[in-house]
């Protein structure tokens, strides 16, 4: 049984169930399928848990006899196997009942430990791989003195990925949790402490947060925060500040944090490019001290790895770094990368770009790359996750907490990232004067305002998504960097509104695909910017193409381009920029269609089906 989830540990004086119903609300995006909570109450276990949504527990909670308690874990879950019934909802107690776990990770070696305890005459409750971890535990604590001790043993038998949280019912007043591959971060309270899988958690109580490392396991009570290693050495941690605060977490009178994120865009644009000058005027990443600029002008082949959308970033930059630095640049699915034993040594500079941080696929390709000698550069949105720790730079994009489960405002900040890589690469390597690379980041700096434009136009692009409100297939087109582009408006269609839609290189189309290509059918078109005309001019026959079979075009244009009037059936303008950073604005209409077009199907566009924020098994 694998997990991704989120999780919640609490100790202090508040009513630990309102706290850990709060928690888990916010980390709902991390998973939904079930979500639980126990909590311990004079020296008793209570636990409730329910399979769907947070609102199906709380309702559990409303008609049983549940205790105020100071200390608890809860968690919310995201199924890859078996189903999300109640028995398989987290937590998971112990036979002996004395002992509650969350767990958020895959336990890679839980069928013969099942089988072991099976032998050993324990009856499973669930399915999962969790609830071996929970009579592992209950049997050390037998043997051992603290609930710590006993998850330390627990842990050394343990394979695989995983985060672990535990209550037990003789502890005095302590939550205890692991870390093995999963997120897990500690919230400082006054009189009070938290543990969760990210700071969204506990965001409205402390900003104060204490990272966990790799193979550590935490102790707290409502004052105390001890960290050890699974060696039993106290160890090292990082604490540091949140700078957003809960109104990042809000919707703000939005529906979705979905559409909010989509309207925070501007911000989140003009955050990633502060302060990326020193008073010389060069360009200046300063998470980037890890990789010296001797490292970056070795090296003569560059890969970037990531999934989802932010495979898609990496598409467009290759486009930017090939043409700034004349260094071959290969993108590829992280997912496919390792297992293809792609050609990497210590010359490649692999990027890897992930909203989260914590995406597995993503991670493992990092480790594989270093382990072949590899520098690795991580853009990420995520202050201290696993991918960025495990990096040795790190590019952040500020584009605060992303909620809504499809990706947006993480898109464009790290289109703005892979930019600054591409030119900062430019510069160390001699490739670009610094009055070239001014001119591109001045434009660069232009473009919240442009992003703002696309924003102020919404109105319209809302009365298109209602006017194809029963279309069913979307086709969406683009050559260079439109071509992400175009996969990207498809894959927010299929992510949040479940509509068939396709992403295609514009002149690909020919070759086959034309052929599903039916009257009345919708196909988004992005032209590229006048200048660029050799490409323009093949996108325009492209258009003409689709049109003699009957579809209706919605094509992204230039305003200044008045060419395409005739060919098109709808034309949602842009405004002027140089074709490689033409996708900041581009892509903006195209997030706004199907957030309001999923709006109008009825659908969650926050939790969308089958879906999960962060994906941490492969
Ligand atoms: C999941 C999400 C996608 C996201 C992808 C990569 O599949 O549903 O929206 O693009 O993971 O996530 P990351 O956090 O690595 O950017």
């Amino acid at each position: 049984m694998l997990f991704m989830c989120g999780i919640i540990g609490y100790v202090g004086p508040r009513d630990a169930r309102e706290v850990i119903i709060a928690g888990l609300r916010r980390l709902e995006y991390r998973g939904y399928d079930s979500a639980g909570i126990a909590v311990v109450a004079d020296g008793r276990l209570s636990v409730a848990k329910k399979a769907g949504k947070l609102a199906n527990l709380e309702a559990e909670l409303a008609t049983i006899d549940f205790p105020v308690a100071h200390q608890g874990i809860g968690h919310t879950r995201w199924a890859t196997h078996g189903g999300p019934t109640d028995e398989n909802a987290h937590p998971h107690v112990s036979a002996d009942g004395r002992v509650a776990v969350v767990h958020n990770g895959i336990i890679e070696n839980f069928s013969d430990l099942r089988a072991e305890l099976s032998n050993a005459g324990v009856e499973f409750k669930s399915e999962t791989d969790t609830e071996v971890a929970a009579h592992l535990l209950a049997a050390e604590l037998l043997g051992a003195d603290t609930l710590m001790d006993a998850m330390r043993a627990v842990v050394k038998r343990l394979d695989g990925a995983f985060t672990l949280v535990a209550v037990d019912i003789a502890g005095s007043g302590e939550v205890v949790a692991a870390r093995r591959n999963s997120p897990l971060v500690v919230g400082v309270g006054e009189g009070e402490n938290f543990v969760a899988s990210d700071v969204l958690a506990f965001i409205e109580h402390t900003r104060d947060v204490v990272e966990l490392g790799q193979d550590q396991i935490v102790r707290i009570t409502a004052d105390e925060i001890e960290v050890i290693g699974f060696d039993g050495q106290p160890a090292e941690t990082t604490r540091y500040h949140v700078d957003w605060d809960t109104s990042a977490a809000e919707k703000s009178g939005f529906d979705w944090f979905m559409r909010k994120e989509i309207f925070e865009q501007p911000r989140a644009v003009a955050d990633t490019l502060l302060g990326r000058f020193n008073t010389k005027g060069e360009l200046v990443l300063d998470e980037m001290r890890g990789i010296s600029p001797e490292d970056l002008r070795r090296i003569n082949k560059i890969v970037i790895v990531a999934c989802g959308t932010a495979y898609y970033a990496g598409m467009v930059a290759k486009y930017a770094i090939e043409h700034w630095t004349r260094v071959a640049c290969e993108v590829e699915v992280a997912s496919e990368f390792r297992y293809r034993d792609p050609i990497i040594d210590p010359q490649t500079l692999v990027v890897t770009i992930s909203q989260s941080g914590e995406t597995a696929d993503t991670l493992m390709a990092i480790r594989h790359a270093r382990v072949q000698g590899a520098k690795v550069i991580a853009i990420c949105n995520t202050n201290g996750a696993t991918i960025p720790r495990e990096s040795d730079a790190v590019i952040y994009t500020h584009a605060g907490p992303e909620i809504g489960v499809a990706s947006t405002k993480g898109f464009l900040t790290q289109l703005v990232a892979c930019y600054l890589l591409g030119l900062y690469l430019a510069q160390v390597r001699g490739m670009k004067y610094a009055d070239e690379i001014r001119i591109i980041t001045d434009e660069l700096e232009r473009t919240p305002a442009m992003v703002q434009q696309m924003l102020d136009g919404a109105e319209r692009i809302y009365a298109l998504a209602h006017s194809l409100a029963e279309a069913g297939d979307f086709i969406f087109l683009g050559r260079h960097v439109g071509y992400p582009v175009a996969l990207e408006g498809a894959l927010k269609l299929k992510e949040i509104a479940y509509q068939h839609a396709e992403g295609f290189a514009a002149g690909e189309l020919k070759h086959g695909a034309i052929a599903i290509i039916e009257p009345d059918m919708p196909v988004f078109v992005v032209v590229p910017p006048e200048g660029r005309d050799q490409l323009r001019d093949k996108v325009l026959s492209n258009i003409k193409e689709v049109k003699a079979r009957g579809a209706y075009t919605i094509v992204l244009a230039e305003e200044r381009d008045k060419q395409i009037s005739e060919d098109a059936d709808v034309i949602i303008r842009l405004p002027h920029l140089s074709t490689l950073l033409q996708p900041l604005v581009a892509t903006v209409p195209l997030q706004l269609f199907a957030c309001e077009l999923a709006t109008v199907l009825g659908h969650d566009v926050d939790q969308p089906r089958n879906l999960a924020k962060s994906v941490t098994v492969e």
